[in-house]
């Protein structure tokens, strides 16, 4: 598991429609802000919903080290006991975040203006990616960074003794690093700024607010500036976490490329900073219902009808559409597969440093499942084959991707032939219940 363990080959084969409820984790986002956000409140904060994923048990482990309780009393159902904002206590040992770029950024963020050092590690996939991206930030606040070449872990910080507050513009669209400053400025003295010019995923703006931090967002010339006043008492919170659109992606394009196909799943969030994939399959024609549209832990969320789309176009993807839909590059590549005619994403070379290389993971599989693609630093470009038309017959390498392991294997439930993934243990990273949810909906997938 999280590229630490055995690798578990699976397999998936062409499957009869698939039918039932699909009722997916907690979001991986808004679940390891709890946990961060909790650690920093004085007192009890209460978390149902959240997600059991490794990364987020990684994140929890992590909080411990700092000093805060964290305690599982039921299934989501977690209390976390914080130690107040520059209440974190030195780690007694190394932190091993696992596959989580989320949990080592916003961590180092949350660490970086207490005078502690730490050192965080973290699997193969994670010491690859770069994290000068939020030590760059962190420094200006008066923290240390000591890492391998290129900014990579096993990296150690020394946390600002005396930290200064900071004005930042970010110089990539990421969620991640905007809620490493904010963390770091919430034990600075006076306003941190964060402007970022294309919106990201808000929940650490809306989740801090609701911790009691003075934050407020204007719109601007300049794109969103985001002010945030240092040293607040942050108070605790009864937080449910809303089911995960990163995760529910996958049923929904299942069924989407299943013949026959009509589920339901519940509670899928419409935040305008994470719907990027939804909008874009309706636009490629995609049979969706959005029922019942109404607000579940501060988050606006719909049930999605899915039913078998038979007609679905390529189209071109908005370039300023990826950020609300980063993660879902990969099975969006998959539907298009399934699709008449080219679909074009431009702007997605951020795609290359997640848990994988995921142009490089999705163009090189979906080449050896049959599907022409196109490729460049910034682009990727499928032809779709149409609906029953992708040979499959192939194994596809998932570079310890749980999201490229998916994707693979929904691919191979409307294949001609089954596909395989060379490792899908990832899955545990963000959707442990995928093949016991997907199996229950009637799609064949098992391990090989
Ligand atoms: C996340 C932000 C995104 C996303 C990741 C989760 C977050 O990363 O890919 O899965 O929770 O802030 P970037 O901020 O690097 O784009």
């Amino acid at each position: 598991m999280s590229g630490h363990g055995e690798a578990q080959p699976m397999k998936s084969r062409k499957s009869g429609p698939l039918k039932g409820v699909a009722a997916v984790p907690g979001d991986k986002s808004i679940s390891h802000r709890s946990l961060i956000f909790g650690a920093m409140a004085v007192g009890e904060t209460k978390i149902s919903g959240l997600l059991e994923g490794q990364d987020v048990l990684d994140t929890a482990k992590a909080m411990r080290a700092f000093g805060a309780t964290v305690t599982q009393h039921g299934e989501g159902s977690w209390t976390v006991n914080g130690v107040g904002v520059g209440g974190f206590q030195e780690p007694a040992d190394v932190l091993d975040v696992g596959n989580s770029g989320t949990g080592a950024r916003l961590i180092m963020g949350t660490m970086a203006t207490t005078p502690i050092t730490a050192t965080f590690t973290g699997d193969a996939s994670l010491r690859k990616r770069p994290m000068g991206r939020v030590t760059d930030p962190l420094s200006l606040f008066g923290a240390r960074a000591y890492g391998r070449q290129g900014g990579r872990l096993p990296m150690t910080i020394v946390g600002a003794a005396n930290p200064v507050p900071v004005r930042y513009a970010l110089p990539v669209a990421s969620a991640q690093v905007k809620s490493a400053v904010l963390l770091a400025g919430l034990n600075a003295p006076g306003e941190t700024v964060v402007i970022e010019k294309e919106p990201t995923r808000d929940h650490s703006e809306r989740m801090l607010v609701g911790f009691g931090a003075k934050l407020h967002v204007e719109k601007t010339a300049e794109g969103h500036v985001i002010t945030l006043t240092g040293q607040p008492e942050l108070r605790p919170q009864t937080v449910a976490v809303p089911r995960d659109p990163s995760s529910a992606a996958f049923p929904v394009c299942a069924a989407l490329i299943v013949e026959g196909s009509d589920i339901l799943v519940p509670g899928v969030s419409q935040n305008l900073t994470r719907n990027g994939l939804y909008l874009t399959l309706v636009e490629m024609g995609a049979d969706i219902e959005f029922q019942n549209p109404r607000e579940e832990g501060g988050e606006p969320v719909a049930d999605l009808r899915v039913r078998f789309s038979g007609n679905l176009q390529g189209i071109e993807v908005p370039p300023e559409r990826a950020p609300s839909m980063i993660d879902e590059y990969p099975i969006l590549s998959v539907v298009a597969a399934f699709s008449h005619g080219r679909t074009v994403m431009r702007g997605v070379k951020e795609l290359r440093v997640k848990e994988s290389d995921r142009i490089d993971a999705m163009a090189r599989g979906l080449e050896a499942c049959g599907v022409r693609v196109e490729e460049d630093e910034d682009t990727l470009i499928v032809h779709g084959m149409g609906p029953g038309g992708v040979p499959g017959g192939a194994t596809a390498k998932t570079h310890i991707d749980h999201r490229i392991a998916m994707s693979f294997l929904v691919c191979g439930l409307a294949a001609k032939a089954p596909v395989s993934v060379d490792d899908g243990s990832p899955i545990q990273t963000s959707f442990p219940i995928f093949e016991g949810l997907m199996r229950g909906l009637g799609a064949e997938i098992e391990r090989s």
